[in-house]
């Protein structure tokens, strides 16, 4: 019998999952269907509910839901907990299992596909919301010399800076503390681009060599990804490489195969300019 998985979210109609995990379903010879589901912002635990009667073995979760997807796991993974969100179910029973992929698909991004080492390097996010959440455990876990999180509002920096007290020394604070600070790998996590925003980079922020990672993806050079290139950065990406990288790691987690990922982002991939 075919599996059944989902993208549950709110609208869903712009998800790119189905196709990913298709093109993941051929290449591997998974039999399994995924489909994209529109929950109403008030019944996503009836939708989910309603998936894993029909059959459902596990979905992906997007915005707005990754919070609530989090609370109603029987089982939810440190990354998840910490991160208070995420991305992934796997159903087994009555047990509901969750996961939260983000980060380690950022991560995998970086260092597999773009060739930037993380250990040892001095590595920035912007924004201390969810994006920031989801992405920084892993981000810890590969042994940064610095891992530094601003935001505009620089209290909620700090708060996510005792949040992950245990597991990651952070620097924390507002785009005032930048100045005269050198990162190898600035990571944009903020939605400021999404409204045309640019944020306020000091000259000198990024150091030679550096890398500019804005997880937003699909929309050509953003306002961040302009500032860098304006700044003499020339490694730049997008998160494209990101959503499929988690993508790949749900697959791995629901049917045991690691799909190969090069080419989905090469065909998801919009040039930046
Ligand atoms: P997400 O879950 O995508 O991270 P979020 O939790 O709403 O979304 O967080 C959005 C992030 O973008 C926040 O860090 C926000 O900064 P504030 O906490 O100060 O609001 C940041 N952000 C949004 N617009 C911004 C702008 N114009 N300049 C700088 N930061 C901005």
């Amino acid at each position: 019998m075919t599996d059944r998985y989902a993208v549950i979210g709110h609208p869903i109609s712009h998800s790119k999952s189905p196709q990913i995990h298709a093109a993941f379903a051929q290449a591997t010879g998974q039999d399994l269907s995924y489909t994209a589901i529109e929950a109403p912002l008030d019944g996503f635990a009836a939708t989910v509910q309603a998936f894993r009667h029909e059959g459902g073995r596990g979905a992906n979760v997007t915005l707005p839901f990754k919070m609530q997807a989090c609370e109603l796991a029987t089982h939810p993974s440190e990354a998840a907990r910490l991160a208070g969100a995420a991305n992934a179910l796997k159903f087994e029973g009555e047990r509901v299992y969750a996961e939260n992929f983000d980060g380690i698909g950022l991560v995998n991004d970086i260092q597999r596909n773009l060739g930037h080492a993380l250990q040892g390097k001095r590595v920035l996010l912007l924004g201390a919301g969810g994006a920031t959440r989801g992405a920084l455990l892993p981000i810890a876990q590969q042994g940064p010399a610095v891992l530094a999180v601003v935001n505009r509002t620089a209290d909620k920096a700090h708060a996510l800076g005792r949040d992950f007290a245990a597991h990651a020394m952070l620097q924390t604070g507002g785009y005032d503390d930048l100045e005269g600070e050198t990162f190898d790998v600035v990571i944009n996590a903020t939605s400021a681009g999404l409204a045309g925003e640019a944020l306020p980079l000091p000259a000198g922020l990024f150091a030679s060599g550096a890398l500019a990672y804005d997880m937003v993806y699909g929309k050509g050079l953003t306002p961040f990804l302009r500032q860098a290139q304006a700044a003499g950065v020339t490694a730049l990406a997008d998160g494209v490489g990101m959503l499929v990288e988690q993508a790949a790691e749900a697959f791995l987690w629901w049917r045991g195969v690691r799909p190969a990922t090069r080419e989905v982002i090469a065909r998801l991939s919009v040039p930046l300019v």
